[in-house]
């Protein structure tokens, strides 16, 4: 079912009044082991990402000279001025009988027409005053850490579908862990960044120091720390793992589960999210400032370019580190990179 802004409000018992917020589709770009943001210039990247939006994706885009707006022909968005670039680890089911690996695909999220990818979302939760900053030209970030083998909750989460809708993302009904059960319509992973910036740095060492979140970890409320006092939008991604067609008993027994994120974390833990700004123009901070008028919601923001589910789908980027990453259906005898598994 759709979540919105007043049921999030509602249990983060907040006393803001319910915005608008951005919600739309963005279809594939590619599939690779690339990742400008953590490992720049190196091909192949240590795993595979599921990669969306501008189709300037490169191996390195420096922050400051690299401008996704300009080099991007299109994006796979549906907003057409959003050549950002967004991408999480991709999902293997992994044999309980022989131990190859096959890439779980994607579909839609509930209302959306796309291919694959993710769900983006914008959202007001630290907005004081209904005031955002939109990102600057070069901003960067990092939620989450493959490294990690502790349950975060609050900002990567887990949702085993078909199991009861309508509660607020990473909410305590949600798993830090990938779901040990079979979940029939899907699991739903869901990475939430940081809604308040240090005000200076576009990146920083870790992709994180410059930005922090302002409610413990999860969704926001309006007051950001003294030491990254810019309220920004809070970034969030959805992304819709097909899991219900490995349906088998055995697989799901005593705790057990069958899915791995590419780098071998078969916990969920580390599962996280990079994202690299690149709205054209100021049309992010024009959207930004629309929301509390009402004319500005989902994916029908009416002073930012809409294209056509056809024209985003349409949008692809071929693989620059051209590898077998487990092309629909194909089994793998390892993860691509080798990652050994472990919970
Ligand atoms: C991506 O990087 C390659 C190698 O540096 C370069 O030749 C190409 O022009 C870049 N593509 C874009 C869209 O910037
Ligand atoms: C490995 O197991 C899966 C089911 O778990 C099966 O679909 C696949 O065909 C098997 N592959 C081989 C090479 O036996
Ligand atoms: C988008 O908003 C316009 C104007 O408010 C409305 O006419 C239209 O039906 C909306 N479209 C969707 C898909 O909600």
């Amino acid at each position: 079912m759709f979540w919105n802004a007043l049921v999030a409000g509602a249990l983060l018992g907040q006393s803001v009044n319910a915005q608008n917020m951005l919600r739309f589709a963005c279809s594939q770009l590619t599939i690779e082991r690339a990742d400008p943001l953590v490992s720049p210039g190196l091909a192949p990247a240590p795993h595979t990402h599921q990669i969306i939006g501008g189709n300037s994706f490169n191996l390195t885009m420096e922050p400051g000279t690299f401008d996704p707006a300009k080099r991007s022909t299109c994006t796979s968005c549906t907003y057409s001025e959003d050549f950002s670039n967004y991408w999480t680890a991709s999902l293997y089911f992994k044999s309980p009988e022989n131990g190859t690996f096959q890439r779980v695909p994607q579909f839609a999220n509930v209302g959306l027409q796309q291919d694959g990818g993710m769900t983006v979302y914008y959202m007001p939760y630290s907005a004081v005053n209904n005031k955002m900053t939109a990102f600057k030209p070069g901003f960067r970030m990092l939620a989450g850490d493959p490294m990690s083998k502790k349950n975060n909750r609050v900002s990567i989460c887990h949702r085993c579908l078909g199991n009861g809708e309508g509660f607020a993302p990473c909410d305590n009904k949600d798993t830090g862990e990938l779901p040990a059960k079979y979940c029939p319509k899907g699991i739903r992973a869901t990475i939430i960044f940081p809604s308040c910036w240090d005000g200076v740095n576009l990146d920083s060492p870790d992709h994180k120091s410059h930005v922090a979140y302002s409610n413990a970890g999860g969704l926001g409320t309006p007051k950001c720390p003294s030491t990254h006092p810019v309220s920004i939008p809070q970034v969030m991604y959805e992304v819709m793992w097909d899991t219900g067609r490995y349906k088998n008993d055995a697989w799901y027994k005593n705790g057990k589960q069958p899915f791995v994120y590419s780098f071998g974390d078969g916990t969920g833990y580390g599962q996280h999210g990079d994202y690299l700004f690149g709205w054209k123009d100021d049309s992010l901070q024009k959207a930004m400032d629309a929301l509390p008028t009402g004319k500005c919601a989902n994916a029908n923001c009416s002073v930012l370019k809409i294209q056509s589910a056809k024209d985003s789908i349409a949008c692809k980027k071929k693989q620059q580190v051209v590898e077998d990453i487990g092309k629909d259906g194909a089994w793998l005898k390892e993860l691509p990179g080798g990652a050994q598994v472990t919970y």
